[in-house]
């Protein structure tokens, strides 16, 4: 098996430092939010990059790309690898990009070594992964594995009530082929860690075991608009302030299930939000990590018993909906192994690892043997416009994903 072939560093690094330039931020950062101009510009700028390596584009119903390098045996399902393209809106350079980018440059060095696989290639980008401006996130993906219905999705609105549909039709990606309804024979997604862990240790390759599960929580916090002047504070029922408390509680929680829990607001919407009405209403999100099921259980009631004793207390509404969830995910035996082996043959030193963040791999692990592979991040900090990874560990990176993908699709030999 071929576990010690080197992609083309240089190469990788100007394509991410290209594709980083579309929507670059003044700190150096990127802003594609799903389904903008910029989101279609990076798209673009992708598909281009394809065909020039002679791919076979092709765009589903949801916008998701899939660039297809022919194998020997067209019968044989794909080998896929990919990531997404969106970003937050302050977003970094390398979240998605990288294991997009790695999986485009794992098929140009399969051309510079004129090396024929088995099994078809093909480089995926998919949709709307951030959730940031259509909710949930991951939607792409989960519409290809079966989890989402296309028809619910493309119904959903982003905060200005642009709807997702019109908005893949308006830049061009509402496509052609069907979502889904087909095998894929195994999927990578190289991503960068996103946390302290790889760096800290000094160690260049993570071996991806398992995703950490999610569970986010939509709160309508309602109360009584009234003047901030002449409204005794007995009286008073401030969403806001009860809001403030939900807050406070998420955060006690994240704390309370230490040291692997996760627990964020990121999300509020303030009503009529004027500095001299008490706030009426509040609308804000909640995310839940936990590697553990029934730990992301116990936070879920915990969070939500404290929200019907405010209520109680208070005589303030609040409106708790469980918005989405994926319980946490191990990923395929043989793909983490063939991970860990490229790894070892080329001399990085590794770690395995859970991933804290979701990414379409959580999704594809349903429908496919799926793997994946961390590489450091400075200070371990993304979701952030400054956001970076080395040259070299990125390389690193894609050269795992390079033989990670060969074992699986198969190379032919004196072709
Ligand atoms: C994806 O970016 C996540 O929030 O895990
Ligand atoms: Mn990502
Ligand atoms: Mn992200």
């Amino acid at each position: 098996m071929r576990r010690n072939l080197r992609s083309d560093q240089e190469r990788l690094w100007r394509s991410l430092m290209e594709m980083a330039e579309v929507g670059a931020t003044p700190k150096g950062g990127s802003k594609r939010l799903t389904l903008t101009d910029e989101d279609r510009d990076g798209r673009n700028l992708f598909v281009r990059w394809c065909e020039n390596a002679g791919l076979a584009v092709t765009v589903d119903a949801i916008g998701n790309i899939f660039a297809r390098r022919a194998g020997r045996d067209p019968s044989r399902p794909p080998v896929m690898a990919g990531s997404h393209l969106d970003t937050q809106p302050t977003g970094g350079r390398f979240d998605g990009v990288l294991g997009v980018l790695a999986a485009l440059e794992v098929v140009r060095s399969l051309d510079d070594y004129g090396i024929e696989t088995e099994a078809p290639v093909e480089v995926a980008v998919w949709t709307n992964e951030e959730g940031s401006r259509f909710s949930p996130a991951m939607m792409g993906s989960g519409v290809f594995a079966g989890v989402f219905e296309l028809d619910d999705i493309t119904q959903t609105a982003d905060v200005d009530g642009a709807v997702m549909g019109e908005e893949l039709e308006r830049i061009g990606y509402a496509g052609e082929a069907p979502v889904g309804d087909r095998e894929v024979g195994a999927y990578f997604e190289l991503h960068i860690e996103q946390g302290p862990i790889l760096e800290d240790e000094d160690r260049t390759i993570g071996v991806v075991t398992a995703a950490q599960g999610q569970r986010w929580l939509e709160i309508h916090v309602t109360g009584h608009e009234s003047h901030a002047g002449p409204t005794p504070m007995p009286v008073r029922k401030d969403a806001l302030v009860v809001a403030s408390g939900i807050v406070g509680e998420v955060n006690r929680i994240g704390h309370a299930y230490a040291p692997h829990a996760c627990a964020t607001v990121g999300f509020m919407d303030v009503s009529p939000n004027s500095r001299n009405v008490i706030p009426g209403h509040v609308f804000l999100t909640v995310d839940f990590r936990h590697p553990v099921g029934d730990d992301l259980t116990a936070m879920d009631s915990d969070l939500k018993a404290y929200c019907a004793d405010q209520a109680e207390e208070t005589g303030v509404d609040i409106a708790v909906k469980d918005f989405w969830h994926f319980p946490s995910t191990p990923f395929d035996a043989d793909c983490v192994e063939a991970v860990r082996a490229a790894a070892e043959a080329q001399g990085f030193a590794h770690r395995d690892i859970v991933s804290g963040a979701g990414h379409d791999a959580v999704y594809m692990a349903r429908i496919a043997p799926t793997g994946m592979i961390f590489v450091p991040c400075e200070g371990g900090i993304s979701h952030n416009e400054e956001e970076n990874a080395t040259p070299e560990d990125c390389a690193a990176g894609c050269d795992v994903l390079l033989a990670a993908v060969l074992e699986k699709a198969g190379v032919v030999e004196n072709p």
